[in-house]
C-alpha cells in the first residue's frame, strides 16, 4: 500500500507542472512575430503558471499570474513601415541573375543586425529586465530570430532552466544545426531563397552558398559581437554559438502540409497555425454588407500584411492591380492605408484601411486571397482554405511562397515584373474550380493532426519543464564538425581507396601485358 501511494506522489511530483515559474523574452520588433507567441503564453497562464513576459508588445488584459515587463519606447516598432518605394531602388540587384539574388538575400540582413545590436546594448542596461533576470525559473522562453543576446543574459545571471525557441516562422538558416537537425541544401531550401524542395543544379548551388555564408555571417556580424557587448558589462560569457546548443526545445509556426517537409528531431515541432482562434468577431458593417451584396461569383480579398503598406505600391504597379481586377466579375476588398473610415469604393474594389483578415478569409463569399507571403497570412488562407495569388518581396516570403506554389494551393507571381495579363491570367487559375476544389482538400489535411497547435505547443513545453535541462530531443549531429556531418571524410577514405585500387590495377594490367609482350617474344626468338 505505501508503496503504492510512493508511486503515485512520484507520478504527481512529475506530472504536477502548475506552478512552474515561466520567463519569456522576446526582443524582436515586429509585431506579427508576437501574434504568434502570445495565445501560447497566454494559455500557459491560464493553466496555471506563474509567467513573467518582457516584449515590446504587452497583452491588453493579462490574468494575475501573467507579469510584464515592456520594452517598449527602447526601439522602434516594425509595425507597417516596410516601404515599397526603398525597395524599388535596390532593384540592380536582381539585373544579375544568381549573384544578385544572392546578394539581396544577404543584404537584408543587414538592418535586423544593426536592431539586434543596438536592442542589446538597451536591453543589459534595462533595469526591470535586470531585475526580473534574478528570479528562479524552470523554462525560458525565447524567440530564435536574429539575435542571441537573451541567451548571454540568462548565462550571465546564472539562470539553470531548460530553454525554449519559438519560431514565428520556418527555421533560420543556423537554427537547425544546433539541435541536430538536417538542413541539406540538396532539397531543404533556405528561409530566404525562392526555391522549393525541388531544385536544379544551379539552384542547390545557391542554396549552398547561401546556406554556408549565412551561418558565418550570424555568427561574426550578431553573435560575436553581442558576445563583446555582454562581455563589457557581465565578463566572460560563453560562446554564444555554444550556449547555443543547450536549447532543448523549438516550436516552428510552419507546418508541412503548407511549408514543405523537413527533417525533423524530436525536440523540433511544428506548430503552425499556433496563433489561429476559432473565435469570430463579427464583421465591420460595411463591410458585411459590400459581402452580402456581392452575387455568386464571390469576392476576393487583397491584403499585403501589416508591414507593408499597399499604399507605397509605385503609381504604375497599383494600376496593374487596378485594371486586372476591375475586370473581373468578382467583386474586390482591398486593405489600402490610405482608404476612408468607411471604405473607398471603386468600381467592383472596395478599398478599406484595415480589415479582420482571418475572419473575412473564412467568410463563405470569399473564394481568393492575393498576398505578399507573409506566413501568418498563408497560414491563415491554408486553414481557410482558399487558394492564393503570391506576390513575394522579401525575407522568407519567397520560400513560403514557392512551397505554398508546391502543395498546390498558390501561384506566385514576381512582384519586380509584375504585368497586368500576367496578372490576369493568374487571376483566373486560382478562381477556377479545380484550383479551390484542390486547396479545400489540403486543407482538410493541413487540420488533420493528432492535437491542435497550441495544445502541441503546451503539450512540449511542459514536457521540458517536467524534465529539465536536458537534451534528449536532439540527435547528435549538432556536435559534428562541417566534414564529419557531411561526410567529406568519409568520402576522402572511399574516394582515396578507390584511387589506390585503380592505380594498382592499372599498374597490374600493365605489369602482366608486359610480361607477356616479353613472353610472345621471347616465343618468336
Ligand atoms: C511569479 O513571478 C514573479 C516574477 O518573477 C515573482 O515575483 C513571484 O514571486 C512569482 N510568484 C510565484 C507564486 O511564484
Ligand atoms: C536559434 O537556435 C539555435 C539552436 O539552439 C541557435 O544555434 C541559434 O543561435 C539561435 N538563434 C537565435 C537567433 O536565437
Ligand atoms: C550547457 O550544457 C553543457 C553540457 O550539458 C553544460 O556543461 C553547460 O554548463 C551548459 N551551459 C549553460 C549556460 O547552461
Ligand atoms: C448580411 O447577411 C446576413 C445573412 O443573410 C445577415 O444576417 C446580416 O444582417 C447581413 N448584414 C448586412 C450588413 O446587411
Amino acid at each position: 500500500m505505501s508503496r503504492l501511494i510512493y508511486f503515485f506522489t512520484l507520478i504527481i511530483h512529475f506530472y504536477d507542472v502548475n506552478t512552474a515559474n515561466i520567463l519569456g523574452l522576446f526582443t524582436h520588433t515586429g509585431k506579427s512575430h508576437h501574434m504568434v507567441f502570445e495565445p501560447l503564453l497566454l494559455k500557459l497562464a491560464e493553466r496555471g503558471h506563474n509567467l513573467t513576459v518582457a516584449s515590446f508588445f504587452p497583452a491588453s488584459n493579462p490574468p494575475p499570474n501573467y507579469n510584464e515587463i515592456s520594452f517598449q519606447g527602447l526601439h522602434e516598432l516594425g509595425l507597417e513601415s516596410f516601404d515599397l518605394n526603398a525597395y524599388e531602388n535596390s532593384k540592380i540587384f536582381k539585373r544579375i541573375p544568381r549573384i544578385g539574388s544572392i546578394a539581396s538575400q544577404l543584404l537584408q540582413f543587414r538592418p535586423f543586425a544593426i536592431a539586434s545590436l543596438s536592442i542589446c546594448e538597451k536591453l543589459t542596461n534595462f533595469k526591470p529586465l535586470l531585475e526580473a533576470l534574478k528570479g528562479d525559473y524552470d523554462v525560458v522562453l525565447l524567440e530564435n530570430f536574429t539575435s542571441d543576446c537573451m541567451l548571454g543574459l540568462i548565462y550571465a545571471y546564472g539562470i539553470n532552466a531548460p530553454i525554449v525557441y519559438i519560431m514565428s516562422g520556418t527555421p533560420m538558416p543556423w537554427s537547425s544545426e544546433r539541435i541536430g537537425a538536417n538542413d541539406n541544401p540538396s532539397y531543404v531550401p533556405l528561409i530566404t531563397a525562392p526555391f522549393s524542395s525541388r531544385m536544379s543544379l544551379m539552384d542547390r548551388l545557391e542554396n549552398t552558398l547561401i546556406n554556408i555564408i549565412l551561418k558565418e555571417w550570424y555568427y561574426n556580424e550578431i553573435q560575436t559581437k553581442e558576445r563583446y557587448i555582454l562581455e563589457k558589462k557581465f565578463g566572460k560569457i560563453q560562446d554564444l554559438r555554444e550556449l547555443g546548443k543547450n536549447v532543448s526545445l523549438m516550436l516552428t509556426n510552419s507546418y508541412h502540409t503548407l511549408n514543405g517537409v523537413k527533417p525533423l528531431v524530436p525536440g523540433m515541432v511544428e506548430v503552425g497555425g499556433l496563433h489561429l482562434t476559432s473565435k469570430r468577431e463579427p464583421l465591420p458593417q460595411f463591410i458585411e454588407k459590400f459581402l452580402n451584396d456581392s452575387s455568386d461569383d464571390g469576392v476576393i480579398l487583397f491584403s499585403f500584411g501589416s508591414l507593408v503598406k499597399t499604399k507605397s505600391l509605385p503609381k504604375y504597379k497599383e494600376q496593374i492591380f487596378i485594371n486586372a481586377l476591375s475586370k473581373l466579375k468578382q467583386r474586390v476588398i482591398w486593405k489600402f492605408e490610405d482608404s476612408d473610415e468607411e471604405g473607398t469604393l471603386a468600381g467592383n474594389i472596395l478599398k478599406v484601411k484595415w480589415l479582420p483578415q482571418y475572419d473575412l478569409l473564412r467568410h463563405e463569399k470569399i473564394i481568393a486571397f492575393i498576398c505578399h507571403g507573409g506566413l501568418l497570412g498563408m497560414t491563415e488562407a491554408m486553414a481557410a482554405g482558399k487558394p492564393m495569388i503570391i506576390v513575394p518581396i522579401f525575407g522568407d516570403q519567397l520560400s513560403n511562397a514557392a512551397a505554398a506554389a508546391e502543395a498546390g494551393v498558390g501561384i506566385v507571381l514576381p512582384y519586380d515584373d509584375l504585368k497586368e495579363d500576367i496578372l490576369s491570367n493568374a487571376l483566373q487559375t486560382v478562381i477556377s474550380d479545380k484550383m479551390r476544389t484542390h486547396t479545400r482538400l489540403v486543407s482538410k489535411i493541413w487540420h488533420d493532426r493528432d492535437m491542435s497547435p497550441l495544445d502541441k505547443a503546451v503539450f512540449w513545453t511542459e514536457h521540458v519543464i517536467r524534465w529539465g535541462m536536458s537534451t534528449h530531443l536532439h540527435s547528435t549531429a549538432r556536435n559534428l564538425t562541417f566534414y564529419q556531418l557531411t561526410l567529406l571524410d568519409v568520402a576522402a577514405i572511399i574516394i582515396f581507396t578507390i584511387s589506390l585500387l585503380i592505380i594498382m590495377i592499372v599498374y597490374l594490367i600493365y605489369k602482366f601485358l608486359h610480361i607477356f609482350k616479353k613472353s610472345t617474344k621471347e616465343k618468336l626468338l
